[in-house]
């Protein structure tokens, strides 16, 4: 799995999801560069759909209820990593969805407010008596204790960053736990005096109550934060609230949720044909391969090649899927249709509008021939296969009634009278795990640790100008070169993204005493855990001057290669 962040968790830092009263989450403060699809590994043209009746997939289920804190998508997955399937849901969710999915422990996260604030995110009582254990963390813990009697203040100072706890009574959730440990903290509201009934645990200089249990009410609390780095025994406080107070089994992963996946695909497609968009990116490779695993021929892929990808991709995608995994497969050579679509068009929202288009044209029109033939199928084509995942999921509104996916995502979206039901297996898995899954249905790994890739491709890389076949050309030569060496130098799994970015613009060189006029590739690479944030990778300058070399050597038109040294923020990974 992922490492974890090395996290700056400030309660002052906005949510990175806000979820409104309607259980419509949109991503509010993390501003959406891009007025189209912003899926990240080029299945992005294809939008995500929350459905109400989001399926539980394990038996043993911890609901996360999300207060608003920074990290809270972050509890849910180190949770899943301790074994056992976690879900996030907006704090107001109605109790009756609690309920209905049975779950064995309720988290409560941190989240930006004082419980003192007016609208402070309030605790629904009716949770403390379902006789489900409830921990709360950070804000999560000072709702339960103000609500339950206890005293909770605004300390002098807050408490962020690194601290060290005493522990004065391990109780349950901290037994075998060494006396004095740090843990990360990020707090201005403090716990001074636990309620009557509960047990302190640990405290420390700041925090004269850090850690609370009441384990007859199966009530508890930490002040600090168990699910990042920084809190060296917090994996082991999940794990001993998962096992001895939940009973968890903790057998869950992402890979042991193949055979029931596939069931539940079978019995939702029956003998009908179903078809997939394929884009080479993971998520939509590992869905199809599930759901032909699934339902085998009944499955046909649609790969569309709009001349917008890497090397050689599109050739790599079709011998995979056709020939090595035998999944049966209509490849669209569209190129000219959409460089033809793109002729004149330079601005960058009108490009991604125009492909988007396009290619639901294209999608459009070998849907409709496959389900005139009735794909070969007795029933029909009636559905269609989404690699969906989680994250888009919690972004669209938690899965857990009407929502509405965001309005980036409508642009370039499959239209609503697409008259296909959708088929989505990977809708409860975060990406790592969908590529776990990926390593156990056999998906070479080249394709597994794919780096994202835009849906629109290279077209949105030829900046400040028109993506002429010349240009796209000579983008993915040089991105080729990139790519070869950065393998080569045992980077590419390192690196969120490397890229190479086409400027519309020629600038003078000398090569062999002749004066040269040609075109300046830039070269980026981040590193980045969600794309959110990003830092420019510190590539090595061995590595850069070979870059550099072979591409004004091996490419005519280029005599110049440049380093983006920009982070997100203040730059975008993208340039346009
Ligand atoms: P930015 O440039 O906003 O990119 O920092 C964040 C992530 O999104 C990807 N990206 C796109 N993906 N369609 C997509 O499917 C797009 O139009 C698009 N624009 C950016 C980008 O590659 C990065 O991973």
């Amino acid at each position: 799995m992922t490492d974890r962040p090395a996290a700056s968790l400030d309660p002052d830092v906005p949510p990175a999801i806000a979820y409104d009263r309607d259980q419509t989450a949109v991503m509010g403060e993390t501003p959406a560069p891009h007025a189209s699809s912003v899926l990240d590994d080029g299945d992005g043209l294809i939008a995500p759909s929350p459905r109400s009746e989001d399926r539980a997939v394990a038996t043993e289920e911890i609901v996360v209820l999300d207060y608003g804190g920074q990290y809270s998508q972050l509890i849910a997955r180190r949770i899943r990593d301790c074994g056992v399937f976690s879900e996030l849901l907006p704090h107001h969710v109605a109790l009756e969805e609690i309920v209905r999915r049975k779950p064995r422990g309720i988290i409560l996260s941190g989240g930006p407010a004082s419980v003192y604030a007016d609208g402070a995110p309030p605790l629904e009582r009716g949770l403390l008596e379902l006789g489900v254990p409830v921990l709360g963390i950070c804000y999560g813990m000072q709702l339960l204790m103000h609500e339950l009697g206890g005293r909770v203040e605004q300390a002098e100072v807050g408490e962020f960053g690194r601290s060290d706890l005493q522990v004065c009574d391990p109780g349950v959730l901290m037994a075998g736990m060494p006396r004095e440990q740090t843990c990360w903290m990020s707090h201005r509201d403090t716990v001074f005096q636990a309620p009557a009934g509960f047990k302190a645990l640990a405290s420390s200089s700041a925090s004269p109550v850090a850690a609370v249990e009441d384990p007859e009410r199966r009530i508890y609390g930490i002040q600090f934060h168990p699910e990042v780095v920084h809190t060296p025994y917090g994996e082991e406080i999940l794990i001993r609230f998962l096992g001895e107070v939940c009973g968890c089994e903790r057998t869950w992963s992402a890979a042991s949720i193949v055979e029931e996946q596939i069931r539940r695909v079978r019995e939702q497609v029956g003998d009908a044909g179903v078809i997939c968009g394929l884009s080479g990116g993971v998520d939509s490779s590992v869905a199809a391969l599930l759901v032909h695993r699934a339902v085998g021929e009944q499955l046909t892929c649609v790969f569309v090649d709009h001349g917008l990808m890497r090397k050689d991709e599109g050739e790599q995608v079709v011998s995979m899927f056709r020939d090595t995994f035998k999944v049966p497969l209509v490849a669209v050579d569209a190129e000219q249709r959409f460089l033809e679509k793109l002729a004149g068009v330079t601005d960058p929202e009108a490009k991604r509008k125009t492909i988007g288009a396009e290619f639901i044209r294209v999608f459009e029109e070998e849907a409709a021939k496959l389900a005139g033939a009735n794909g070969g199928q007795e029933a029909g084509v009636r559905f269609l296969v989404q690699g969906t995942l989680y994250s888009d999921v919690i972004e669209s509104g938690g899965g857990t009634g009407a929502a509405t996916i965001k309005s980036h995502h409508n642009v370039g979206g499959l239209p609503d009278d697409l008259q296909f039901e959708l088929v989505e297996p990977l809708r409860a898995l975060f990406k790592d795990e969908v590529r776990a899954v990926g390593v156990e249905l056999g998906l070479p790994d080249r394709l597994v640790w794919r780096q994202p890739f835009p849906g629109p491709g290279l077209a949105i890389r030829i900046v400040g100008g028109e993506a002429t076949r010349e240009r796209l050309d000579v983008l993915r030569e040089a991105d080729h070169i990139l790519l070869q060496e950065i393998r080569k130098a045992g980077l590419y799994r390192e690196l969120w993204q490397s890229f190479c970015v086409l400027p519309d613009v020629r600038t003078v060189g000398v090569q062999g005493d002749e004066r040269t006029y040609g075109y300046v590739v830039v070269v980026r690479a981040v590193t980045s855990d969600d794309a959110m944030t990003a830092d420019w990778a510190r590539l090595p300058y061995d590595l850069l001057e070979t870059i550099a070399s072979r591409m004004i050597n091996e490419l005519r038109e280029v005599n110049r290669v440049v380093l983006d040294i920009t982070s997100k923020p203040p730059g975008t990974i993208e340039w346009e």
